[in-house]
Formats: structure tokens, sequence, C-alpha cells
């Protein structure tokens, strides 16, 4: 029987005195609670809260999972911490509602049960998740720059313990049904097929709702309350900094003061306005749209064929085969070829874990000395050594061989694109594919468009790059793209530092304090010295960079960073640097050189017409390098820092240290850093 409650967001149905409630927002292919979705819930729960119904059963008609948490579009629309408060505040009446309900309550969930949507499913008496690898549970808010607002952190202590419910608020870490059914998060897990079956059972014997164990709780007695915050947060405070990461923090505090949900919702309202929470929701929007731009057209690819199984072809090839296409891999040299399969059997078994996940990955991944793949593939990725001459030969005679449909791409860093299609009677159908080391880390792809590229082939490296759960990044054919380009200033400043006879320590540290995931001299050498260098002198010429002598004498002398035990650093056996502690002078004089430069690099790439917009260069820098995500990306922190100011520094550097700082012709130039793909609040 159908209800007759008008809404647009949630089916309803009942039998047997259950209610079963099912969202399906509309117009979304995940579940979001919206304003409106929320408002929706809130009218179901007023007309059925007095019916003498038995149970109640929400659960999601998509097919990706439950609910993957609230709307970020509406965070980004507010800009009073008093109103985000009252935004928290709603959501927390209406759950409240259903926590309150006089009959019980149970969530059933698969897949994606995140942020809002967990705090959803905390409200209801009972939670059943479906036993499967794609079932993850948590609390992620952490990574917007905020923390629960739905009274999760109210709800979640009692039911799993404290210290469990820290970690997962703390960190944002997801938990699996399998994970989530130890700590007491749900009730149950069972097959999807027994899922509606399981909640109609519990329902029917009024099981006992569940509460942590006391031992779980104990850690939340008031005299340990201070202590266990002490210990933790020394330990957060190895991770993030509370300046420029306050959520956490928060979240803690909260935790502390055993605070009511109306303190989560104050504090979180001043959270979401905060600087961080803007940026990094930002960030988090810019990659959801680099993942649309992938979704447009379809990219048709089953068979994917890679030549070159060196450093980086191996882990394309691994990488793709992980993410389900079938891949052949071709090397001229055996051994190469036997080291990729060593390597991909490793990364499977530790992220696979089951033999038979291990077994399958392992069959999608074939060696093909021969290139016998070529015949079926539906895309080439070129990654052998970086030799025009090489690529062009090896282009002529792929061309030769493949479907007339199969799509071309390059993994160059450095060669134009122009002048690999040369050998291509085509070369409308050859895209660059940068990708980056590591590829299991590196979430960016550069997606290279050279001048004779058309644009199907853009649509389908696009698509392919989100098909493989990477972020694909429109550039144009130009030295270094963009994410080289705006890196190695950086790195070449750092080295003039230390020409300077400026600690490597002091260096790194000014980096890291600025929020870098990494110093530049720890970067250069774990990137490789002779890597740094080639990409330095590429960019030399047209970009009239001065390669540091240091830097070729290392590379000469075969100290090629972390790889061969002594860069910058020297390395342990383990790989790890011995540093000394930093002398801990002021970080600003170092900070602003090698930031400014970045930022003029990065400008100067808008300004020539290497990506299309400011949303672009903030999100290939953050998603490619780690550019301190708080601050959004290094244009959004241009404007924050505001062009006219940036300009004068760089004027005052380049007559301390020379042309180099000479501020690019952009700086000020109207329009140029608000040109923005997404819409700004
Ligand atoms: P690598 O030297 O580790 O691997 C190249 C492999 O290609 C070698 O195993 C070699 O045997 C094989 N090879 C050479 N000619 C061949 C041919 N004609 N047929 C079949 N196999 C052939 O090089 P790496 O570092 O993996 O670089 C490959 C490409 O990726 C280059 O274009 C490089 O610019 C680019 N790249 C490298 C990055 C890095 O961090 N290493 C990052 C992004 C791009």
């Amino acid at each position: 029987m159908t209800s007759e409650i008008d809404v647009i967001h949630w089916r309803t149905e009942e039998a047997g005195e259950i209610y079963v409630l099912t969202l399906d927002v509309s117009g979304q292919g995940a579940n979001v609670l919206s304003s409106a979705v929320l408002q929706e819930f809130d009218r179901i729960l007023s007309r059925i809260e007095s019916r003498p119904l038995r149970g109640l059963i929400i659960r999601s008609a998509k097919p990706n999972g439950f609910i993957v948490g609230a709307d970020v579009y509406e965070f980004q629309k507010i800009s009073d911490s008093a109103r985000a408060a009252e935004l928290a505040r709603a959501g927390q009446i209406v759950f409240n509602r259903l926590a309150k309900l006089p009959f019980p309550s149970v969530a059933l969930i698969h897949g994606n049960c995140l942020g809002g949507g967990l705090e959803l499913a905390l409200a209801c008496s009972y939670r059943i998740a479906r036993e499967d690898d794609g079932t993850r549970l948590g609390l992620p808010e952490v990574r917007l720059g905020i923390h629960p607002g739905f009274a999760g952190s109210v709800r979640l202590p009692p039911l799993i313990g404290d210290l469990a419910a820290l970690d997962m608020m703390l960190t944002g870490r997801t938990v699996s049904a399998r994970q989530a059914r130890a700590m007491g998060l749900v009730d149950e897990t069972v097959p999807e097929r027994h899922l509606l079956h399981a909640a109609h059972a519990l329902l029917a014997r009024q099981a006992r709702v569940r509460r942590a164990s006391w031992w779980k709780r104990a850690p939340g007695w008031s005299m340990l309350r201070k202590p266990v915050v002490r210990l933790l947060e020394r330990q957060l405070r190895k991770k993030a900094n509370p300046d420029h990461y306050p959520a956490p923090y928060k979240a803690l505090e909260l935790w502390r003061r055993d605070a009511s949900q109306e303190e989560e919702a104050l504090s979180l309202g001043e959270l979401l306005v905060g600087r961080t929470s803007r940026n990094l929701v930002n960030i988090f929007l810019l990659g959801e749209e680099l993942k649309r731009n992938g979704r447009r057209e379809p990219h048709n690819v089953a068979h994917v064929h890679v030549v070159g199984a060196g450093v980086m072809g191996a882990d394309i090839a691994i990488w793709a085969a992980f993410k389900g296409f079938r891949v052949s891999l071709q090397d001229q040299q055996p051994e190469v070829l036997a080291r990729a399969v060593k390597k991909a059997y490793g990364f499977y078994q530790k992220k696979l874990k089951k033999p038979v996940a291990v077994q399958e990955a392992m069959d999608r991944l074939m060696p093909d000395l021969n290139g016998n793949g070529l015949h079926r593939a539906d895309l080439v990725i070129e990654a052998i050594v970086e030799k025009a001459d090489a690529k062009r030969d090896l282009f002529r005679s792929i061309e030769s061989i493949v479907r007339p449909d199969a799509l071309l791409a390059t993994n160059t860093s450095s060669i134009p694109l122009e002048i690999l299609g040369e050998a291509l009677k085509d070369p409308s159908r050859l895209v660059g594919l940068h990708f980056f080391n590591p590829v299991a880390q590196m979430q960016l792809v550069e997606i290279v468009r050279g001048q004779k590229t058309g644009e199907s082939a853009m649509e389908r490296a696009r698509a392919f790059t989100v098909a493989i759960e990477r972020l694909p990044l429109d550039v144009k054919s130009s030295p270094g793209f963009l994410v080289n380009r705006v890196l190695m200033p950086y790195l070449i400043e750092a080295m003039i530092l230390v020409q300077e006879g400026v600690r490597i320590e002091d260096i790194d540290q000014a980096a890291t304090h600025f929020g870098m995931p990494m110093g530049p001299v720890l970067l250069a050498d774990t990137v490789g010295l002779d890597i740094c260098l080639s990409v330095a002198e590429m960019l030399a010429g047209p970009l009239g960079i001065d390669v540091p002598e240091r830097l070729r004498e290392m590379v000469a002398r075969g100290d090629l960073g972390r790889k061969s035990g002594k860069g910058f650093y020297t390395y342990n056996k383990a790989g790890r640097p011995r540093r000394r502690v930093a002398k801990g002078q002021s970080d600003t004089p170092i900070t602003e050189r090698l930031i400014l430069r970045m930022l003029n690099e990065a400008v100067a790439c808008l300004r020539e017409g290497v990506i299309s917009d400011a949303d672009g260069v903030d999100a290939g820098m953050v998603y490619g390098t780690g550019f301190a995500p708080y601050l959004g990306g290094p244009l959004r922190y241009a404007e924050a820092l505001g062009e006219t100011g940036i300009a004068s520094s760089l004027k005052r550097l380049a007559q301390e240290y020379g042309p180099r700082f000479e501020p690019d012709q952009a700086w000020g130039r109207s329009g140029l850093l608000t040109r923005r793909a997404i819409m700004r609040a």
C-alpha cells in the first residue's frame, strides 16, 4: 500500500504495520541530505509518529549506497555562522524526531553511509549493513574542515565507545561492514538478499538496543577525559596543525566538555564559515567538477595496452587492471616485465587481500613481450624512455597495427605532442595522459591537448581517467604542462637556498609549516634528482630558468636522492632520511621566496592559457602535488593575499635576489584570478 504523503525524494510503503521509507533523491546519482530532503523526511515522520506502527525501515534506492552525507553545495551558500548553526539544528530536530518515535526503526545500509547519512542511521534503533567490500561507513567531515553536526558526536560514543568514536571523527576514516559489526556500529551484517528479511526479523523480536560496554565508555569518565584529550591532542598535532585544520581539535574539545547537541551545532557553525572549511569544500567540489567533465561521453575502452614497463608504465598498467580493465603490458626487456608482474602481485595482495580477487586482477594484467595486445587495444598508453625519436618510431609502428578507432596516448612529461603527432597519419587521435608518480597515490592526471588533438580523443581520455578513479585536468601541450611547471621554480628556489648555505632541514620545515605535505628538498630527493634535472633542463629554455650547478654535480656523481641512498639527505636502509633538528629560525623569508615563485608561475600559466581558469590551477596543484589544501590552492591563496601585495613583494625580492622574482605581467589584470569554473558563495 502506498501512502498519501506528497514527497518527491522518498518512497513510502506500508505492509503489516511496518512502514518502509526508501530514499531516492530526485535528479541525483547518490543520496544527499539537502534541506529539501530533510524537510520531506520531517513531514513523513510527523505523519507516522502517532500511528500504531510496529516499526520503520529506512533504506536507499540508489545502487551506489545509502546516503553520502549532507549537501555540500548548500554549505557554500552560507556565509554567517548563525545560519550555519541553524542548518545543523534543523537536521538535529529531524533526527531527534526519528530517535524518539514510539516504535523501533532500522537503517538498511549498503555502499556509502557517510557523514549525515551515518548520523541518520545512528538515530535509528538498529542498523543492518550489507556484508560486502562496497559498504563503507564513516564520519569524514574533518576532510571538509568540519565535524559532525546532526548529533553524530553525541550519539556515537555511547554506541561504540569513546575512543572508537573519537578515532572515527578525528581521522574521518571509514570502516567496512565487517569492521562496523565488530565495533558495534551496526547490529548485523547480511547478504543483499536477506537485508529486508533481517530488518523485519529484528523489529519482530524487538531486539535489545545496543550500547557500548562499560569499559569502552571508561575513557569518558570525567576524571579521565582530560588526560585522554591531552594524549589524543599530542597525536593529532603530529598530523595536523590546529591553525590550519581546527576541526578535529574542536571535535575533541566537544568530547572533553561532554557537549550537548546545541554546542555541537554552534561549533559546526563557526567551522563551516571559516577559511579552512570553505577552501576544503571548494577543493572537494573542484574534484567533483573534474569527475563530471569525464562523464560526458563514454570512453569505449575495455582493453588497455601499455608500452614501457618502467617506473610509470608498470604502475599505470597495475592500476588500470586493479580498476577492472583488461591490460597488456609491453616492454622490450623481459626482466622489466617480470619485475612489473612481481610488483603487481604485491600491490594486489596488499589492496585486495582475498586470494580470488588477487588472482582475478593478475589475470587481467598480461605481460606482453611481443606487443600482441596491440591488435585488441582500445587505448594504447606509451610510457617508454623520454626520447622523441624513440617515441615517434614507436607511434609510427603502433598506428600501423592498432584498430582505426583505438585511442593513442603518451605519458611524456616534456615532449610536445605536436612533435610526436608528426609520426602519425591521424594526429587527432593522440592525446597526453600525464600521470604522476606514484600513480596509486596521486589523484591527478593531466589530459594534454596538442594542437591537433581531436575533441573526441580528449573526451575519451577524460572518461577513461575517471573510470580508473583519477581526476582528469585539461592542459595545453606546453613545457612542463601545469603541475611540473609550477612546481619547478619552487624546487629550484629551494636548491638556491641550499647553495646560499641555508640548512636543508630549515628549508623543509618552512614549507611544511606553511602546509606543504613534504618540504621541497625532500620532495626533490624523493622524485629523483635525475628526473628533477631533466625537467629543469626542459623548462630552462622556454621559461628562462637557471639550473642550479649543484644539481648537475650531484646527478653526475650518482647522488640521485632516495633511490640511490644519497641526495640532499642521506638515507638509511629503510629509505628514511637522516635529519638534524631544524634550527627553528624564522620561516618567513624562506617561505616567501619558495611560495611566491610558485604563485608567480601559476598566474603565468593562467595568462598563457596553459589552463583555462584559476580553479583548474588550484585543483591541479592540490590534487597533483598536495599544495596546502587548507588554503584552497595557489591562486585562491593569491586572491586572499591580494594581487597588488604579491606584485610588490615580488618586486622587492627581484631587487634583492635577481630577475627570477620579476612579477608576472598578469598580476592585477582584472578578472584573471576570479575566472573560476565553480560559482562562489
Ligand atoms: P623508465 O626508464 O623507468 O621506463 C621506460 C621503459 O620503457 C623501460 O623499461 C624500457 O625497457 C622500455 N622501453 C623503451 N623503449 C621501448 C620500446 N620501443 N618498446 C617497449 N619498451 C620500451 O621511464 P619512466 O620513468 O617510467 O618514464 C616513462 C615515461 O613517463 C617518460 O615519457 C617520462 O617522461 C614519463 N613520466 C615519468 C615520470 C616519473 O616520475 N618517472 C612522471 C610522469 C611521466
